[in-house]
Order: C-alpha cells, then sequence, then structure tokens
C-alpha cells in the first residue's frame, strides 16, 4: 500500500546511484514508478512499473520517453557530472559539455513534461544538485555547482503551479 495517494514518477538516469535508490524506495512503497536509462538493460532487475530509454541530451530520446510513460506526477532528473577544477583552470570545452548535461539536459527533460503538469495545474520537477561539503570543494566545483543551480534560481523566479521541489520535505516525496 502507498504511505501516500499512488503517484507515477518517473526517474532519470535510475541505472545506478541515487537514482536506482530512489525508483526502488518509490516501488516498494507502491508507486507507479517508470525508470530510465540511457541504456535500459540496465534497468532490467528493478522491480518498477515501467522501464524506458532516455538521454537527456537527445530529443528524440526524451519526447519518446514521455510519450510512452504518459501522464506523471513526479519527475526527478539525476544524471550530472561534476569536473573538478577552479573558474581559471577548467577547460571550457568541458565546461559546455557539463552545461549540456547538467543544465541543457534538464531542461530539456522540464520542457517535455511541463506542459503536461500546468495543464493539470500539479506537479514536481526535481533536480538533484551536487553542493560542495568544504571550502576546498566549494573552489573546485564552483562552475559545476552552478551549472545545477539555475534550477534554484527558476524556482524562485518563476510562479508555476508546477513547482520544483528544494528538498524532500514535501507531502509529495515522504
Ligand atoms: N552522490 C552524492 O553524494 C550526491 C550528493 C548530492 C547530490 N548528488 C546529485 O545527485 C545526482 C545523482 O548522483 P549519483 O551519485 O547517483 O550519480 P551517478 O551514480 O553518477 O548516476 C548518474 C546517473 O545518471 C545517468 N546518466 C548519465 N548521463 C546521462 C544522460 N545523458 N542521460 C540519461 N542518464 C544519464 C547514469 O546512467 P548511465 O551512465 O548508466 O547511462 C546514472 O544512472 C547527481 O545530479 C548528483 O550531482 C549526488
Amino acid at each position: 500500500m502507498p504511505t501516500s495517494p499512488r503517484r507515477t514518477l518517473i526517474i532519470t538516469g535510475a541505472s545506478r546511484g541515487i537514482g536506482r535508490a530512489i525508483a526502488e524506495e518509490f516501488a516498494r512503497r507502491g508507486h507507479r514508478v517508470v525508470a530510465t536509462a540511457r541504456d535500459p538493460r540496465s534497468l532490467a532487475d528493478l522491480d518498477v512499473s515501467q522501464r524506458l530509454a532516455l538521454d537527456v541530451t537527445d530529443d528524440a530520446s526524451v519526447t519518446a520517453a514521455f510519450a510512452a510513460a504518459g501522464d506523471v506526477d513526479i519527475v526527478i532528473v539525476n544524471p550530472a557530472e561534476i569536473f573538478y577544477a577552479a573558474v581559471e583552470a577548467i577547460p571550457l570545452t568541458e565546461l559546455q559539455r557539463l552545461f549540456n548535461l547538467n543544465t541543457v539536459g534538464a531542461l530539456r527533460v522540464a520542457q517535455a513534461v511541463l506542459p503536461q503538469m500546468r495543464a493539470r495545474g500539479e506537479g514536481k520537477f526535481r533536480r538533484q544538485i551536487q553542493q560542495p561539503d568544504s571550502a576546498t570543494t566549494a573552489n573546485l566545483l564552483s562552475l559545476s555547482c552552478t551549472s545545477s543551480f539555475i534550477w534554484s534560481g527558476t524556482s524562485i523566479y518563476t510562479p508555476w503551479h508546477v513547482r520544483y521541489v528544494p528538498n524532500w520535505n514535501t507531502p509529495y516525496m515522504r
């Protein structure tokens, strides 16, 4: 039995790490979980409602996955990479690659799902973000973190019915 009303979640980057753990936990709680990964074979052992291919850097892949998933209540975007370097040392090609994955990739997912959420007047969008845990990592991770922090600004300045979820302390996430 779900511990809260049964919701449909779609999780990007569910092949391993935090995304896989979230998929397992929400399925255990009785929610409809749509797990996605670049290679859906990596999801074969996940006991979820649906397993789909989704690469956040690829328009066609994102569109196809959301068409197959149907209406979703909660979207969790996991894919992100970090690059340890001071601001003046990060190669710009690497920074462009990070922004393409961490920023534009998450935005591509948002653009695929927000229209249906706005039409229904509800929904939750969570972009996992990395945060430095010390002054040293802050120095080396500042640009990597910036590539995800766009969502903090977006949530503050966009008057959505659809809410960006900054943390797990919300009824949908319990
Ligand atoms: N680990 C931590 O301590 C921590 C702390 C705070 C925040 N976070 C954030 O939480 C998120 C997940 O972290 P994690 O440690 O679980 O990461 P992870 O183990 O590296 O997993 C990342 C996931 O993203 C997928 N992925 C990578 N590129 C993708 C793409 N182009 N399209 C779709 N999926 C893609 C990977 O799948 P494949 O490579 O199998 O395709 C994998 O499933 C990240 O945003 C991270 O910044 C992590």
